[in-house]
């Protein structure tokens, strides 16, 4: 099983969505499955021209010349499509959106019916595979992930691939610190890693294994005091830096 990831949040390796996708990835490994994972922040990959020579001019070659041209034949070898991304204004960030957009090449101009629905078909070559999305946001609601979930399910049918699920983590930054805190939240990055290993066996996640993932680290009203303890102290922090003599 080819798996392509690619990760969006400008933080990379340090940032709340790698806490979950990295032992999700590390399960697919440890179930046998290739994994290539690409930072969109390590990336030259620019918005689509939207000039469609793609289609009709050079058919299957875009008009760029940027990173795109190493990470479009890998999008359509790959079994399965991981998209990491942080939640940005209710929805995915621009870089991973750009990735999206820059997919056309690989689809032809042609209009068809599938499911009674108007598609492009893929060109040769390309794979109709799984596609697993991975995020985090800093609410505390799990219906915050509602809008960008909708989007990627119909990102699925348009590209002709199976939405194989989420693993969707609200209140992400307080993952990070409980867990350097040993607050008893590794059930939650151990049901990441699960979840790796379930696509990688039986073909799919258990609905228990991500309802961990998501699970609730503290209560809203905690949470909300918390997050905004930690905002204030940051504040006064900075304006403390400012008003400091250079020495
Ligand atoms: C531009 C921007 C927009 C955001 N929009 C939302 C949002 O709509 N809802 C939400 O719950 N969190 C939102 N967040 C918070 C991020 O999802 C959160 O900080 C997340 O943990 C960042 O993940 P990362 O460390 O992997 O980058 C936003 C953050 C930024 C920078």
């Amino acid at each position: 099983m080819k798996v392509l990831a690619i990760n969006s949040s400008p933080h990379m390796d340090k940032g709340n969505t790698a806490v979950i996708l990295n032992p999700f990835l590390d399960g697919l490994r440890e179930a046998g499955a290739e994994v290539e994972l690409f930072y969109t922040k390590k990336l030259k990959i620019n918005p689509c021209l939207g000039c469609f020579n793609c289609w009709l001019k050079t058919p299957g070659v875009c008009a760029q010349k940027d990173d795109m041209d190493m990470l479009r034949p890998k999008l359509g070898e790959a079994d399965v499509w991981v998209l990491a991304t942080p939640l940005y204004v209710d929805g995915m960030t621009g870089p991973m959106k750009n990735v999206l957009d820059r997919f056309i090449p690989l689809v032809q101009p042609f209009f068809e019916l599938r499911d009674g629905h108007c598609r492009h078909p893929g060109r040769n070559g390309t794979k109709d595979g799984k596609t697993v999305l991975v995020s985090n946001c800093g609410f505390w609601e799990m219906d915050n992930f509602d809008s960008m979930v909708v989007h990627v399910k119909a990102v699925c049918k348009n590209a002709g691939r199976e939405f194989a699920g989420a693993l969707l983590r609200p209140q992400g930054p307080a993952l990070k610190t409980m867990l350097e805190m040993n607050a008893g939240v590794s059930d939650v990055v151990e049901a990441a890693r699960d979840a790796g290993r379930q696509l990688v066996r039986d073909g799919k996640m258990s609905a228990e294994t991500l309802n961990t993932v998501s699970r609730e680290l503290i209560s809203l009203e905690d949470y909300i005091q918390v997050a905004n303890q930690s905002f204030q102290q940051q504040l006064d922090a900075n304006k403390a830096k400012k008003k400091a003599p250079i020495s």
